[in-house]
């Protein structure tokens, strides 16, 4: 029996797949053949039909997902009345998971895996979960939800179902590349677990669900919230240094928004994400979190080139300053990026299903053998 294992399935291939290519060692990102850095011209939803069909849509392509989207956008009054329910400090991600999973329960057919139904409720999800978000934070802040609006695309009805105002073009736009830059990512832990979960054939709600609860560890998702948990705790460029060194003193010290596990370069989201936060700091004046994040790197880099290691930022580092400059809360950072990563979860369900084989690796037992079993009064 073979015995090697590989901690964290690290360079394991589980299966292939048409998707997403990372070259870990160049800071490349391709989604079906594009790169990253040239769809960010895109909107959401041409990068969802990239992601779903294998290209990018021709006009009539995109009009037809876009009607499709719409038809599913409101929420089943009961999801609503959950939410509602909701105690006022819960977490985000626990809402919105609960939520999601309890979407199955209005569903007709929660249950089917065939192409046209798991389309179907992928579809409803891709206009549900903005809308699922936008309500929680509505809530939390004590105030009614907002109905989306048809004529808005998902990035300006996520906008408008989370403020109540019409979103700017500027916003909507800015809005759109951070979707389409979390939107997908390979064999990442939460697109893992889902595909592990579908490979039971169990419906798509459960797998999802289980895909979020992946997503909000702070090793992952949960990790854009915890930059700037980290930013809010250091309050100043001057604090900076101070916080890093600290940090790193302590048995298993993580700055949260640094390192990867295929990236060996810079995150080339992060590339672009240094950009948008740096123009959106120019133009707001608000130049502190985008300040205080350049220096988090300088020291990072200087500290780990001290251990001969690059650890360099990744796509929640400048996420968490341009969603702060966005006006969005920390703790609402994850759950954006599960409104985003809903896409590639899906355009992965789709794989899974449609050439499915059960997901079971093994563990190398180490434990004890040979024990005799003996009736409770008389153990030791
Ligand atoms: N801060 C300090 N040291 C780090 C960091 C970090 N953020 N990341 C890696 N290292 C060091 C780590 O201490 C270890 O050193 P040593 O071998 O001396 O113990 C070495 O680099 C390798 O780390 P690892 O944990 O074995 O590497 P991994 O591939 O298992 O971990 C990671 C990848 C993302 C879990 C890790 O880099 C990390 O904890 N980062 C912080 C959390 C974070 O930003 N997560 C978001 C990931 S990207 C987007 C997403 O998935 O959501």
């Amino acid at each position: 029996m073979d015995e090697t294992i590989y901690r964290g399935l690290n360079g394991v291939n589980v299966d292939t797949s048409q998707i997403c290519f990372i070259d870990g060692d160049k800071g490349e990102l391709i989604y079906r053949g594009y790169d990253i850095r040239e769809l960010t011209e895109a909107s959401y939803e041409e990068v969802v039909h990239l992601l779903w069909n294998g290209d990018l849509p021709t006009r009539a392509e995109l009009e037809a997902l876009r009607a499709e989207a719409q038809e599913d956008v409101v929420l089943p009054d009961g999801v609503v009345d959950l939410l509602r329910c909701m105690p006022a400090g819960a977490g985000p991600m626990h809402a919105l998971r609960t939520a999601v999973s309890a979407l199955a329960a209005f569903d007709p057919n929660p249950d089917g895996v065939d192409h046209e139904n798991v389309r179907r409720i992928g579809t409803a999800l891709l206009a549900r979960m903005p809308v699922l978000v936008g309500t929680l934070q509505r809530l939390r802040e004590g105030k009614e939800p907002v109905v989306p609006n048809p004529d808005l695309s998902i990035a300006g009805n996520f906008l408008y179902t989370l403020t109540g105002e019409e979103p700017s073009e500027a916003a909507t736009k800015v809005m759109d590349v951070a979707l389409v830059l979390h939107a997908e990512h390979g064999s990442n832990a939460s697109t893992f677990v889902a595909r592990s979960t579908a490979s039971t054939l169990t419906d798509v709600y459960s797998a999802i669900t289980a895909g979020i609860a992946s997503l909000k560890g702070p090793l992952h998702g949960g990790a854009n919230t915890g930059v700037m948990n980290a930013l809010e705790e250091i309050g100043s460029v001057e604090n900076v240094e101070r916080y890093v060194l600290d940090t790193l003193a302590k048995p298993n010290g993580r700055i949260m928004g640094f390192g990867h596990r295929v990236y060996k370069v810079r995150d080339p989201r992060a590339n672009i994400l240094e950009h948008v936060a740096e123009r959106l700091a120019r133009e707001s004046g608000e130049s502190k979190w985008f300040e205080m994040s350049l220096e988090m790197e300088r020291v990072m880099d200087r500290e780990m080139a001290k251990k001969g290691r690059e650890v360099k930022p990744n796509v929640d580092f400048f996420s968490a300053s341009v969603y702060r400059m966005l006006g969005f809360p920390a703790d609402m950072y994850t759950p954006i990026f599960a409104v985003a990563r809903i896409s590639g979860w899906m355009a992965h369900l789709f794989e899974q299903y449609a050439d499915n084989r059960l997901v079971r690796p093994r563990l190398v037992y180490e434990g004890p053998r040979g024990k005799t079993f003996a009736p409770v009064d008389q153990r030791a």
